[in-house]
């Protein structure tokens, strides 16, 4: 992961950004470039309202100077930008490796536009080789864990500090590695139905385009097919 292209792709896509748009802020350390690059243009007279896709996120605008709305009050988004895991030409994107990937497609499913901003190392042929994050409410903790393991992945459960990596809603993280996502959207919808979980960080519909930085060179790819 290079910082170089991460600040460059961030950057690129903060154009898009005029006055008057609510704005929703993503979360990793891609999305954090953005954060204090609109902190920068609010200071020098932007007029935006941004909505947080995380906690972390949240502490980080208003550390750059910027009034942060309760999205629980907000139905509709202009545009979000967030980084990702890994993403492909389809506009396939697997994120939530912070662990921020359910309120992430909340806001990306209520915004007009989702860019997604990311270096070359996560622009991939295929999405898959990356962990796939899952959210899971404890008291199913073992329950969806047979359920995945099923699926063929291999899950382990987010630590941190030995305990419980816990989500901003107060739940664990699945990590499923080795599932086969040569149907995403099967794949998707089965994860979809275990009771228990509350999401999960395949995003397959969300993401209306890609800024991807090549050493200082970042490219735009435009997602032709309608979001549904
Ligand atoms: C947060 O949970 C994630 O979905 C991030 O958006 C994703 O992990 C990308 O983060 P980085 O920009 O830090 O790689």
């Amino acid at each position: 992961m290079n910082e170089q292209e991460k600040r460059a792709a961030a950057l690129a896509a903060t154009a898009e950004i005029v006055s008057g748009m609510t704005l929703g802020l993503g979360t990793g350390s891609t999305a954090a470039y953005v954060v204090a690059h609109v902190g920068e243009r609010v200071a020098a007279g932007l007029v935006v309202r941004v909505v947080a896709t995380s906690v972390e996120t949240e502490r980080a605008a208003r550390a750059a100077g910027l009034l942060v709305a309760d999205f629980a009050d907000i139905a509709v988004v202009d545009l979000t930008i967030d980084g990702a895991d890994e993403i492909d030409d389809r506009f396939f994107a697997v994120q939530g490796g912070g662990g921020a990937m359910v309120r992430e497609k909340i806001v990306a499913a209520a915004s007009r536009r989702m860019v997604a901003v990311v270096d070359s190392s996560k622009m991939v042929m295929r999405i898959g080789a990356a962990k796939l994050p899952v959210e899971v409410l404890p008291f199913a903790c073992a329950y969806v864990t047979a359920r995945l393991a099923a699926l063929g992945a291999e899950v382990v459960l987010r630590r941190t500090g030995g305990a419980p990596f816990l989500s901003d809603q107060g739940n664990i993280i699945l990590d499923a590695r080795s599932i086969d996502l040569s149907d995403p959207a099967a794949v998707s919808d089965a994860i979809d139905a275990i009771p228990g979980v509350v999401g999960h960080g395949l995003f397959l519909r969300e993401v209306s385009a890609i800024y991807v930085a090549t050493g200082t060179v970042v490219t735009r790819l435009e997602r032709q097919d309608k979001r549904g």
